[in-house]
């Protein structure tokens, strides 16, 4: 069965961030501080998703919609990140599967999706190797009870992300801005996606994924200089997250005057690369680079014009999926496994959004001429317009409209339209 989807996450939609012993996270620490967030925005309501889940539910199951991808918010399990559960923190995710499995929806968790329980973070967070040995520890007790009723995990969303935004350049919680010293949460994230595998598997998980954020590097020029900086774009954005869990091997990093990481020990290699059930990918837009960059950095963004953009300023680039996906089949033959696009989608203001349904339609259409690989699902991200981190809620992404005043949900143009297209190829 090919599950059509939409994603979300815990902390850009559930708010109810101090209920039911839940603990802090460190986006509620980050976006809190002046200035972190446009406007000041911060998730302690969101969608208020943790009161109004059914509804929610209910708005998949009336799109015809076959699977979701949700977050598990790690401090509602475990508010100091280890240690004492929380069970009302489970009871809630307990009954949002039920819910989904009363509507026919396929749920497909994700462990972690950025908020960090902010006692770990106060421990080093993912600059310490423990935190990776915490996430498996998690992982333990949320398969422990879910397992059997979800067949589909997912461990991390975008760890390239994480690091980047969250540890490299400060525009994420937790603020960090290391550069490139924030690479060893590259290597502690991807240990715990290894931990958490085998964890998962030992607690009767049945398929295992993770999620990466990819993207097709185009080089600014066919010279020299352009094509060796987006190799080395490349690398850092797709590679070095794909190919130890795929190849079990860390990429070259001679472009960045690295010679391999210091904080991978013997073993660990071993223990990321665990056989998965699907590779998890998300996909936004291409990038197009060139060299070299500032700051030590061997490339800059050279940034892509040509095409229409969302609010966000993101182009619309509907064969870049293709590219994508083709791209990764070549380089990973046989390693690698099933694929499932985990998010796509695109930032447009207005209920008739005619933008988005040309997005959406230019993606599934482009994800349907893929050849060579075994594509097995789509999420639309998102369902609700919701926190969408540093912008605050101001970038719309939902196929479904919230007035943060009211909480009132009305479904877009793009609802309607997603219904039919379904109803169509199947
Ligand atoms: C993230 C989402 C985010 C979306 C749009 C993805 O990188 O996983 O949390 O809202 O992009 O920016
Ligand atoms: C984040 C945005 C960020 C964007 C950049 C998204 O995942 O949510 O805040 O600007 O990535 O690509």
């Amino acid at each position: 069965m090919f599950l059509w989807g939409t994603a979300t996450a815990s902390y850009q939609i559930e708010g109810a961030v101090r209920e039911d012993g839940r603990g802090p996270s460190i986006w509620d620490t980050f976006s809190h501080e002046p200035g972190r967030v446009r406007d000041g925005h911060t998730g302690d309501v969101a969608c208020d998703h943790y009161h109004r889940w059914a509804e929610d539910v209910a708005l998949m199951a009336g799109a015809g919609l076959n699977a979701y991808r949700f977050s598990i918010a790690w401090p509602r399990v475990l508010p100091s990140g280890y240690g004492a559960v929380n069970p009302a923190g489970l009871d809630f995710y307990d009954r949002l599967v039920d819910a989904l499995h009363e509507r026919g929806i396929t749920p497909v968790p994700t462990l972690f999706h950025w908020d960090l329980p902010q006692a770990l973070e106060d421990e080093g967070g993912w600059l310490s190797r423990d935190t990776a040995g915490r996430f498996a520890d998690y992982a333990a007790v949320v398969a422990e009870r879910l397992s059997d009723r979800v067949d589909m995990w997912i461990t991390l969303n975008e760890p390239f992300v994480h690091m980047v935004f969250g540890y490299g350049l400060g525009m994420h919680a937790p603020g960090r801005t290391l550069f490139l010293d924030a690479l060893p949460v590259a290597h502690h994230q991807l240990l715990g996606h290894g931990l958490a595998v085998q964890a998962l598997r030992a607690a009767g998980a049945r398929q295992v994924l993770v999620t990466n954020n990819c993207t097709p590097v185009w080089p600014a020029s066919g010279s020299e200089e352009d094509r060796a900086a987006a190799d080395a774009y490349d690398t850092l954005h797709n590679r070095l997250f794909n190919d130890p869990v795929l190849l079990g091997a860390y990429p070259d990093l001679s472009a960045y005057g690295i010679d391999g990481l210091d904080v991978v020990r013997p073993g660990d290699l071993e223990t990321i690369a665990q056989p998965l059930d699907g590779l998890g990918v998300n996909y936004y837009n291409p990038t197009r680079i060139a060299g070299p960059g500032a700051d030590g950095l061997p490339f800059r963004d050279a940034g892509i014009t040509g095409y229409p953009t969302t609010a966000f300023g993101w182009p619309v680039v509907p064969e870049g999926l293709r590219e994508l996906l083709e791209g990764l089949a070549a380089r990973y033959g046989e390693a690698l496994p099933p694929v499932y696009v985990t998010e796509n989608g695109c930032s447009y203001e207005g209920i008739d959004d005619q933008e988005r349904i040309a997005y959406l339609d230019g993606h599934i259409a482009a994800a349907e001429r893929v050849e060579g690989v075994d594509l097995r699902g789509y999420f639309v991200w998102s369902l609700l317009d919701n926190f969408e981190w540093a912008e605050g809620y101001h970038q719309r992404f939902g196929l479904v409209h919230v007035d943060f005043e009211t909480q009132r949900r009305t479904p877009k143009a793009s609802y309607h339209w997603l219904r039919e297209r379904i109803a169509a190829r199947s």
